[in-house]
């Protein structure tokens, strides 16, 4: 118990790590592999091979195309060979950085992913016994303890060992030693061994090699693999042999080409047409199950981070509203804190469109031994979520590489819309809707040509506001959430009623105000709330069906029954932010200080 709750209160970091043994040349191999995973993290890159009993190193600062072009990564020789993006945590991102990182004596060259809370302890005894350090990060320690060990005993399997029982925090690593042997260890973070015809993959990703092949083994936690000669050793931290299988894994995972769109983001947006369609379909025996736990349990708790978060307060509101039961959501961030005050035996619906938010996996890894009873949506089936779900369900929209979560959000809610129809008895009457649904979607979308000039037209506002009432309110704050994080504009979402108690004083005619103003019981309160913002001079865009004079701009949102409106509410902001994004000149791909999945808390 002491273990378990050390493990819970590590922070972890978001970097992704592959290695490759085989026939082919690897460094080429590696390049593209990095580029798959570079949506994880991305401020510098760099790869180093093993060729003639000599290991080379290659690294720099920026994204994988660039630094390949700059610094000729992919010609680095040899048939093994490890790789590393990073997104940093310790140290600058600076060219020293910039992992493999390698020890004293050149012959072992180590990448990282995830964070070694011991390493300045570690750090002061290996300078000590006379080691030198190149870089400022946590990772390098790894590199020379693996050579104090190896050096003094000749034991590679040993050094790997003793190297990773002397880390503390959360850790995946992989080294490379001059012999050709390659060798990862997990604690905490992931990895994945890809086996392919032409030899062996070691990744924090299984995006990251199922280009090559889609046979995975997803090691446990505590395990270590070594490549040796042409054979694969696992073992556990203590040394004992493990066996793990081998699992088939999903191709559509590897569909992530952008197609003839400018960005992923666009493309993910307009995929929805397709994605809202498909939710949840394929899966009925889950939601099945999950609405029978729902219904019998004494409370229910929705969580997530960010997006998924928002996602979480729909659910809440859906829940009490159709299916009469008690429910709270809360952002797992602080949910983590109260996991041992809450209501007994809960059923926890943990959503996370990565399965890897460390803040998500936290409450998860807390609340599990107290009896919760955990359901996970997730969009990728073999995440760390999914694997320590009781019920999870996927959400089957493909992979999603912009860092702001599109179509990952409409398909989460309809999946809890579907679960909530269930457990109801049907009174949302999702099925009989989902035609009428896509046509929506795909109206929304090939609406971007006004938005877009809307976005044009608000392009200098400093503040943006959003408002909604009721269920549409966790749509502001989704909305707003789009806008700061592709377009960098200060945005805040706002319950309209709560205007007068507060925020109107932010409003003048520098402001713009979008407001969501559906055709439901909030109509007219919020139209009111419209009215109010306007005496002020703001500009105002409305976003619902029934356009009025007190809107400078009208976004339309097609007419489905009231319900399921959030689901396409959300759609008209994902359009802004992206156009807003493209006139900062800002990638929306890849917004500045983000990352993909937050592996840090
Ligand atoms: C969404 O646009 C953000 N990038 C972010 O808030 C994200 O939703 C959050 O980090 C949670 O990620 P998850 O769904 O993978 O757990």
């Amino acid at each position: 118990m002491a273990i378990f709750n050390y493990v819970i209160k590590i922070i972890i970091s978001v970097c992704s790590i592959i290695g490759y043994k085989g026939e082919s040349l690897a460094a080429p191999l590696l390049v593209t592999c990095l580029k798959k995973m570079e949506y994880r993290g991305y401020d510098s890159v760099g790869i180093g091979t093993i060729n003639d009993g000599k290991v080379s190193v290659r690294k720099g600062v920026g994204r994988v195309e660039d630094v390949d072009s700059n610094l000729l990564l992919r010609v680095l020789p040899g048939r093994i060979g490890i790789g590393h993006t990073r997104w940093a945590t310790h140290g600058k991102v600076t060219e020293k950085n910039a992992h493999p990182h390698t020890s004293c004596n050149g012959e072992i060259a180590v990448v990282h992913n995830g964070i070694i809370q011991n390493y300045s302890e570690l750090k002061s005894k290996l300078m000590r016994k006379g080691h030198i350090f190149r870089s400022e990060t946590d990772s390098e320690v790894i590199a020379h303890l693996l050579e104090e060990d190896y050096v003094s005993s000749g034991d590679l399997r040993g050094a790997v060992l003793n190297t990773a029982k002397k880390l503390t925090g959360a850790f995946s690593f992989i080294a490379a030693f001059s012999d050709g042997t390659i060798a990862g260890a997990r604690f905490d973070e992931p990895l994945i061994v890809g086996i392919s015809n032409d030899g062996y993959y070691i990744s924090s990703d299984v995006i990251g090699f199922l280009n090559y092949t889609d046979r995975a083994i997803f090691l446990d936690n505590r395990d270590i693999v070594i490549l040796k000669g042409s054979e694969m050793e696992m073992i556990s931290f203590d040394g004992a042999p493990v066996m793990r299988p081998v699992t088939q894994v999903a191709w559509e995972f590897g569909g992530i080409d952008k197609g003839t769109y400018a960005h992923y983001t666009i493309k993910e947006i307009n995929e929805q047409v397709e994605t809202i369609f498909k939710s949840g379909k394929g899966q009925e025996d889950k939601i099945e199950q999950v609405s029978e736990l729902l219904k019998s349990a004494p409370f229910v708790y929705f969580t997530g981070s960010g997006t998924s978060y928002h996602c979480a307060l729909v659910a809440k509101a859906l829940l009490s509203k159709y299916g009469r039961r008690k429910s709270d959501a809360i952002m797992s961030s602080e949910f983590q804190y109260l996991v041992n005050d809450i209501e007994p035996d809960p059923v926890i619906v943990a959503i996370s469109q990565s399965g890897e938010t460390a803040d998500v996996l936290e409450v998860v890894k807390k609340a599990k031994p107290l009896g919760s009873k955990i359901i996970s949506i997730v969009n990728v089936p073999t995440s760390s979520l999914a694997r320590l779900s009781d019920i999870s369900i996927s959400m089957n929209c493909g992979p999603e590489i912009g860092v702001a979560a599109t179509k990952s959000f409409t398909s989460q809610l309809t999946i809890l819309y579907a679960i909530i129809d269930r457990l109801s008895g049907g009174v949302i009457g999702l099925e009989n809707q989902r035609t009428k649904l896509q046509n929506a979607v795909k109206e929304l979308v090939e609406g971007q040509k006004l938005i877009e000039q809307i976005a044009n037209e608000i392009k200098n506002a400093k503040d943006i506001y959003v408002l909604g009432r009721s269920i549409h309110y966790p749509i502001a704050l989704e909305g707003a959430l789009k806008i700061k994080e592709l377009s960098y504009v200060h945005a805040e979402g706002i319950p309209a009623g709560e205007l007068k108690h507060g925020p109107l004083a932010l409003i003048d005619k520098n402001s713009c105000v979008l407001v969501l103003n559906p055709n439901d019981s909030t109509f007219d309160d919020v139209k009111a709330n419209a009215h109010e913002i306007k005496a002020r001079g703001a500009s105002l865009i409305g976003i619902g069906s029934s356009p009025s004079d007190v809107y400078d701009r009208f976004i339309a949102i097609p007419e489905v029954d009231e319900v399921l409106l959030p689901i396409l509410e959300v759609i008209p902001f994902q359009v802004i932010a992206y156009y807003l994004a493209l006139e900062k000149n800002a990638n929306p791909d890849y917004p500045r200080n983000l990352a993909k999945s937050v592996t840090v808390k």
